[in-house]
């Protein structure tokens, strides 16, 4: 089996941070997987699945097996007049999916149009946008797992959704690598307009599936650095989430914080960034994006400690401002 030597990672992460990885495969099926599994090459090695390399910021090189997912393939393994249900290889690149979906007049995950990366990552942070999030038409998974090289299927409940949260980012970390994913849409008209922005830009609710995508990606263009040009891996924190008197303490001292209601409240990290000068700050090798607050850019060939060290800065200064603990959605390795 043909295991490349010490790869580059540059083009294999968003934030593009060069580093490299001991070792690395590029997986087109399970069966290749299931023989690089049993090499005696990489059976003691570390491991790390990549997939799009958006979510990820590297602070070193990656001593061990790098596993690059490429499992492909969108199949319909059922229908009925109101419904399919759709397998999709993990290593399947989830805009394609939703422009698949879209273009055949499904609805479901339009709302989770051009987020970057793979299908087999969307369940590991429960991907979300514009009111929707992947558990909403999630059925099952399929997964091997990297030690006894089994095959699991997880179901919804098995996976623990939350927001950008599953049981892959805790118990089973690093665990298993998602194979295969189990979607189900409808193919009767049914579009979610409950995000506000979304609203604001829609004059008439007669719209399919593929004209919400294109609505979608207009408002994420607008916002959102092109990972092409601009070196980012999205949100770089998550929205934090408040208990009651928590927040009323807050809104107390900043009447105009935006929120979302739920049982608790979750206020846009953001906004708190924001207020503390931080958008559009810069500094040597990278900066916080002029348009996000919450995006950190790569724009003059940073490391990743240098990332790293910016986001701790923001994370200190939101701490001693709002006494609000930012949480890291990016995977630090
Ligand atoms: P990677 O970055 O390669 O990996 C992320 C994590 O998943 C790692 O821990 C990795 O080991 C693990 N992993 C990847 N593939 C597998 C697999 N097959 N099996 C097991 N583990 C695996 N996210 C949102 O939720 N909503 C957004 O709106 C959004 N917008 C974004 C906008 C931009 C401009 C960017 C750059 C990122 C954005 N993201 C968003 C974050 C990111 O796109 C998602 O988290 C995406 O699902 C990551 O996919 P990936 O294939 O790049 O994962
Ligand atoms: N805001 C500011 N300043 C800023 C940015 C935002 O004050 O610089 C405030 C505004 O009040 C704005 C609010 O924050 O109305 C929300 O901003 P936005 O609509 O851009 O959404 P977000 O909360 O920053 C979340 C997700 C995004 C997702 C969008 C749309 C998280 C951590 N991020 O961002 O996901 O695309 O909503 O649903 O939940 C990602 O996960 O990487 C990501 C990009």
């Amino acid at each position: 089996m043909n295991i490349i030597n010490s790869q580059s990672l540059l083009d294999y992460n968003t934030f593009k941070v060069d580093v490299s990885a001991d070792l690395f495969k590029i997986i087109d099926n399970e069966e290749q997987l299931q023989k690089l599994l049993e090499d005696k090459r990489v059976s003691k090695q570390k491991k790390m699945i990549l997939g799009g390399g958006s979510n990820i910021l590297f602070t070193k090189n990656f001593n061990g097996l790098v596993i690059h997912n490429k499992i492909r393939g969108i199949q319909i393994v059922s229908e009925n007049k109101e419904n399919v249900k759709i397998k999709v290889g993990a290593g399947e690149v989830w805009d394609d999916l939703v422009a698949w979906t879209t273009k055949h007049n499904y609805y479901g995950i339009e709302n989770l149009s051009l987020i970057p990366g793979s299908v087999g990552a969307a369940p590991i942070q429960n991907i979300g946008a514009y009111g929707s999030e992947l558990k909403d038409t999630f059925q099952q998974l399929e997964a091997i797992d990297l030690k006894t090289k089994d095959k699991i299927i997880f179901n919804k409940s098995d996976c623990r959704f939350g927001y950008r949260d599953s049981i892959f980012k805790k118990e089973l970390k690093n665990r298993f690598i998602i194979t295969n994913v189990y979607l189900k849409l409808t193919k009767i008209k049914s579009i979610n307009l409950s995000y506000k922005i979304l609203k604001d830009n829609i004059a008439t609710t007669n719209l399919k599936s593929e004209d919400v995508r294109k609505i979608i990606i207009n408002i994420r263009n607008s916002k959102l650095p092109n990972p092409k040009k601009i070196g980012n891996a999205g949100s770089f924190f998550k929205n934090p989430i408040l208990e009651k008197p928590q927040f009323k303490t807050l809104q107390k001292k900043y009447p105009e914080i935006p929120f979302f209601e739920e049982s608790k409240i979750k206020v846009p990290a953001g906004w708190l960034i924001e207020k503390l000068n931080w958008k559009g700050h810069q500094e040597k090798t990278c900066g916080v994006y002029a348009k996000h607050a919450l995006i950190i850019i790569n724009n003059n060939n940073a490391t990743g400690l240098e990332i790293k060290n910016l986001a701790e800065k923001i994370k200190e200064s939101v701490y001693q401002k709002f006494n609000i603990l930012l949480e890291e959605e990016v995977t630090i390795i």
